[in-house]
């Protein structure tokens, strides 16, 4: 039995090969599984053709792992599906800091999901109420007979409740149906539900049907996750781990009072998030939606997450809904969102918004402390650098080497790494040119 971890040092440096056959490794699944399950990004055009329409072809995006990722005391090697350099590599470093304060601690509300039904026409709403509270139970049953495999499942109708929306024309009420969707997104099984019972809602508050649909506001499946960061893992070359909590506390009450700030704030959380969520098969799209709802609940735009001191240790805290499944949809077709989860050992959907909100704190906690401290662009730069010495040739241990001279210069060009390609090799015996090429290879 493999024993997960999730550490796994000097990953960066190895071929993918290497790093397909140490994932493999560290989470009981085989290397050729792994291969297999991404070639050609996972998803041939022939069966790219069964989900959308119109459909020309595919179009791959960089899949990667997060390491040091320890959820509720459990190792979990991260996938994430996203184009902007240095996400995957922030969120490792981060949540290594994080694991040196025990890791992340994650709570995970039941998976219940609101299905609306809209109501217009209605002429008392106090008394359309009334009648449709009285007929809860049969409401209820009914949505039930609508979905009976996930009924089978464990699942099915938790509650119902009425909310009047006024309108100057005449009364407008919603209809929410709370359904347990268990390890689905329920998105189908809630507009299922919302169709099945609209008519009779409609009857009882002698209304007309409006829209049936789920809400992506689904705040009452929210997950939270804190950390607690030790001050001296977060300490840079320029600053003491103090003075980076100070910065970092800085950064977190200005989001908390300028929504502008603020929606940067979340959109450094979300790189974390959309990440994990595009690997695994999940819509983004409808997580997002939620997410920034949920900010702006208070009536005011906010940042998701908070950041405070608690003597010598920073205290992050970070709570959204999060709408994911781990059975049906995407998964059911797409071989790389089924090794995401196999990868992780996950199952269950609250064990996977854990894991996706966990991510998300690191995204967030690695951007605010580059801003704190260096700024965004020096990390940034770092990992450009290395991609230019790359492209210009360097191999092995040269590409930190070209990479630090072409930062240093100020001049991240092909052209500036060449040069600084040259010294280097120019610098060695004629016997030990070839050097950079294999001490790393
Ligand atoms: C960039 O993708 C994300 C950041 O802008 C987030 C932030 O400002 O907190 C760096």
């Amino acid at each position: 039995m493999t024993k997960r971890t999730s550490q796994l040092p000097g990953f960066y440096k190895m071929t993918i090969d290497d790093r397909r056959n140490l994932v493999g490794e560290a989470t009981g699944v085989d290397a050729a599984e792994i291969a297999h399950a991404l070639a050609a990004g996972g998803l041939a055009a022939a069966t790219a053709d069964k989900f959308v329409e119109n459909v020309l072809g595919v179009y791959a995006l960089p899949y990667g792992v997060t390491l040091n990722v320890c959820v509720n005391g459990q190792d979990f090697v991260v996938p994430m599906v996203v184009e902007e350099p240095s996400v995957v590599a922030a969120a490792s470093s981060a949540a290594k800091m994080v694991r040196a304060g025990g890791g992340f601690h994650a709570e995970v509300d039941p998976p219940l999901m609101i299905s609306q039904v809209q109501i217009t026409h209605v002429k008392d709403a106090a008394a359309a109420t009334s009648r449709i509270l009285d007929a809860k139970a049969e409401i209820l049953a009914k949505a039930n007979r609508a979905v009976p495999g996930l009924v089978a499942r464990g699942g099915g109708t938790r509650d119902l409740e009425v909310r009047t929306l006024g309108s100057p024309i005449d009364e407008m009420i919603v209809v929410h149906v709370i359904v347990d969707c268990r390890d689905a997104m329920g998105a189908n099984l809630i507009n299922t539900i919302a169709e099945g019972v609209a008519d009779r809602l409609a009857e009882l508050a002698a209304g007309n049907v409006g829209l049936r649909i789920l809400s992506n506001l689904c705040d009452r499946r929210c997950v939270r996750v804190g950390c607690r960061v030790p001050a001296k893992v977060l300490a840079t070359e320029h600053m003491d781990g103090h003075a980076v909590i100070d910065g970092i506390v800085n950064a977190s009450r200005f989001a908390e009072l300028d929504p502008y700030r603020a929606a940067t704030h979340n959109k450094g959380i979300m790189n974390g998030i959309d990440a994990v969520v595009i690997a695994t098969g999940n819509d983004w799209r409808a997580v997002e939606a939620g997410a920034h709802a949920f900010a702006a609940q208070s009536g005011r735009y906010a940042p998701l997450s908070i950041w405070r001191r608690d003597g010598d240790v920073l205290v992050g805290s970070l709570e959204l809904p999060l709408a994911l499944g781990t059975v049906g949809g995407t998964l059911r077709v797409h071989p790389s969102a089924r090794l995401s989860l196999e990868m992780m050992g996950i199952a269950e959907a609250g064990d996977l918004a854990a894991v996706a909100a966990s991510v998300g704190l690191a995204s967030n906690l690695a951007a605010v402390r580059a801003l704190a401290t260096d700024g965004i662009q020096r990390g940034h730069m770092a990992l450009h650098a290395r991609a230019v010495a790359v492209a210009a040739g360097a191999v092995g241990r040269d590409v930190e080497r070209v990479a630090a001279m072409i930062v240093e210069a100020r001049d991240i060009t092909v052209q500036a790494a060449r040069r600084a390609l040259d010294v280097l090799r120019s610098d060695r015996p004629l016997d030990q040119q070839g050097e950079g090429a294999t001490a790393d290879a």
